[in-house]
């Protein structure tokens, strides 16, 4: 059943988990993710980012009805969340298309820009009654343009959500987007300062190449929110590049996109057990 990505957040905040987020970008995605959750018995959280809407010709509304419906369809409780939001004109579109919550992402500005930004949308976001998390520090590695050493300053991270009244703080603590190998290591020492500074929820990003363990500890140490992409697109591509490989007369999209949706759904189960481990054994 659909959920508000709030309440997704504050239980999981609550018991000391994390709710996983993972990013769809074709309907075998979304149904993966969603059957990856009900295998696991755990809510999850479906996410559209601004580049997968791109992908879509810049439509959000069939990816976003698609995903809202097998959503609705769930066994388990499921959020919509629109990821990494740079335009306006498509944060506009977030509540119409059945989105409980969005990462509004003014990350690339300076703090003073970064602040105003954020504040006038998380203004439009109550408006429109949606939930809203932000970036502060850039997380490593989007688009190539930074390091892996990036890091949110925990006062600064304070003043920020102070400033503009966000639902939820992504933080840079050595995770790095697109990761295609687990081999991150974290800063744990400054999430445990991060968590005790900043009010709200703490989002992880880039968490495709953080290890399990590396995981399990930053949920320990206040990780709330852990956002999963790359490690999706590392089982789909790799089923299909197999299945290809091993039948060069394969033509049905069905047969390998049926592997790929299987592999994909294992990693959200395991994943989601990884993020879990402190509370259930499912
Ligand atoms: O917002 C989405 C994520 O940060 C996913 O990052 O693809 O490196 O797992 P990833
Ligand atoms: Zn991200």
């Amino acid at each position: 059943m659909f959920a508000p990505t709030g309440d997704l957040v504050a239980t999981a905040a609550a018991a000391r988990t994390a709710i996983g987020a993972f990013n769809v970008i074709t309907i075998e995605h979304a149904e993966a993710i969603v059957a990856g959750a009900e295998a696991a018995g755990l809510p999850v959280i479906l996410q559209v980012s601004e580049n997968a809407v791109r992908f879509h010709h810049g439509r959000l509304a069939p990816i976003a009805a698609a995903a809202r419906s097998i959503a609705e369809a769930a066994d388990v409780p499921v959020g919509l969340h629109l990821d990494h939001v740079e335009s306006d004109e498509l944060l506009a579109q977030a509540a119409p298309n059945g989105f409980g919550s969005v990462m509004y992402d003014a990350s690339r500005l300076p703090y003073a820009g970064n602040v105003a930004a954020t504040a006038a949308a998380v203004a439009r976001c109550r408006t429109a009654g949606l939930w809203v998390e932000s970036e502060l520090g850039e997380i490593g590695g989007k688009g190539g343009a930074h390091a892996f050493g990036a890091r949110t300053d925990p006062g600064e991270a304070a003043a920020f959500v102070a400033a503009t009244g966000v639902d939820a703080l992504a933080v840079a603590v050595g995770s790095s987007h697109a990761m295609t190998t687990r081999s991150a290591r974290l800063d744990h020492d400054l999430i445990g300062r991060l968590a005790v500074a900043v009010p709200v929820p703490l989002v992880l990003h880039g968490s495709s190449g953080v290890p399990d363990e590396e995981l399990r500890e930053a949920v320990r140490g206040g990780m709330a929110k852990i956002n999963i992409g790359t490690a999706l697109n590392t089982a789909f591509t790799g089923t299909v590049r197999s299945a290809l490989g091993e039948q060069p007369d394969l033509v049905d999209p069905r047969r390998y996109l049926a592997s790929a949706r299987i592999a994909m759904a294992e990693t959200v189960r395991a994943a989601l057990r990884v993020l879990n481990s402190g509370v259930t054994t499912a």
